[in-house]
């Protein structure tokens, strides 16, 4: 995929057709994450998995069909949450100004919300992104967390995104949410020497030495410290060694990033500056525009 990035996006796309467009969604994310703060979390991944699979078009939130699948169907994709939230927030949008918002704006104004409610720095999201009309399994790319961080550091300059760049989204994102045991527990049971001892014993009595699926799986947070804190805490935790997704560990220690992880553990102002950044360069990925793609009605349906 081009790492195209968008200069046709603006502020105020909807002055004329849902001046409150962005209003509407920030209260609908305030009341979504006073009721389940583990949404947030959720919300910045979808864009992430949305935006780096045929750019922020929205494809990663249809409903596979018996008849057609979709990107949903991806097992990179099988622990993504948050699509009721995305359908909610679209409903109030619908409600307002009818087949004005787009899913992907909507998706790329909820994501930035989340960073604020989790105490991360605020950016502005340009809009006008259209709805794609092609959500396809195969396409669905995103690296495993057993990847090396060669090939993952390949896989972001493909998108336009720097080595630095990607230390701050990766380590953005993982500082908040969570994640299920299925993704690290080989680092339990075939220890590799890169897992803190009490960190892998802790979690070998939480997880179980056997894989289980999915729906029974226990899921654990990634940043056990501060969860709900868009923060530099998980930096901190990478230069001890305590962290438990294999890609970030790696991060730690790789010659293109080690230095970047040591900067942001010392500094959370920086990192909050970056991250902001790097989120907003990161909806802007790809994006359809003008009269390419639609406008869903519903963000899990095509319109037809
Ligand atoms: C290529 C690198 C990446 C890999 C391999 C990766 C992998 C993972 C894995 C395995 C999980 C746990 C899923 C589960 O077991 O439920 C996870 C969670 C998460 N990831 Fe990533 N990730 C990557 C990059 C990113 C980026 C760039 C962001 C955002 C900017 C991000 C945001 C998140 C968030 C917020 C969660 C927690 C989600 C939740 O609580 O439901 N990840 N990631």
């Amino acid at each position: 995929m081009a790492a195209a990035t968008s200069n046709a996006l603006d502020a105020g796309y909807y002055a004329a057709t849902c001046p409150d467009a962005e209003a509407i969604v920030s209260n609908a994310m305030s009341r979504l994450h006073y009721n389940d703060p583990t949404l947030a979390p959720a919300l910045i991944r979808l864009l992430f998995h949305d935006c780096f699979v045929r750019g922020c078009d929205a494809s990663v939130l249809i409903s596979p069909t018996p008849r057609y699948s979709s990107e949903r169907a991806a097992i990179p994709n099988h622990t993504l949450r948050g699509f009721p939230a995305v359908d909610a927030v679209k409903r109030a949008l619908e409600a307002a100004c009818p087949g004005a918002v787009s899913c992907a704006d909507a998706l790329a104004l909820m994501a930035r919300d989340a960073v604020s409610l989790l105490g991360g720095a605020r950016y502005g999201v340009a809009l006008g992104r259209r709805d794609g009309t092609q959500s396809n399994p195969w396409e669905v790319d995103l690296p495993a967390p057993f990847a090396r961080l060669d090939d993952v550091l390949a896989y972001f300059a493909a998108r336009g995104f720097s080595a630095e760049e990607a230390v701050v989204l990766l380590g953005g994102g993982h500082t908040v949410g969570g994640a299920h045991c299925g993704s690290f527990r080989y680092r339990l049971t075939q220890p590799d020497g890169t897992m803190d001892e009490q960190v892998r014993c802790e979690m070998l009595d939480a997880c179980g030495a056997a894989d289980l699926p999915l729906d029974t799986d226990p899921a654990t947070f990634l940043d056990p410290d501060t969860p709900f804190a868009v923060d530099n805490n998980y930096y901190a935790q990478l230069m001890v060694n305590r962290t438990l997704l294999q890609v970030d560990q790696e991060a730690a220690t790789h010659h293109a990033t080690a230095h970047h992880v040591a900067y942001y553990a010392a500094s959370n102002d920086a990192f909050l500056q970056r991250f902001a950044e790097a989120m907003e360069k990161l909806s802007n990925v790809g994006v359809l525009e003008g009269d390419a793609g639609e406008v869903r009605k519903v963000c899990s349906r095509y319109n037809t």
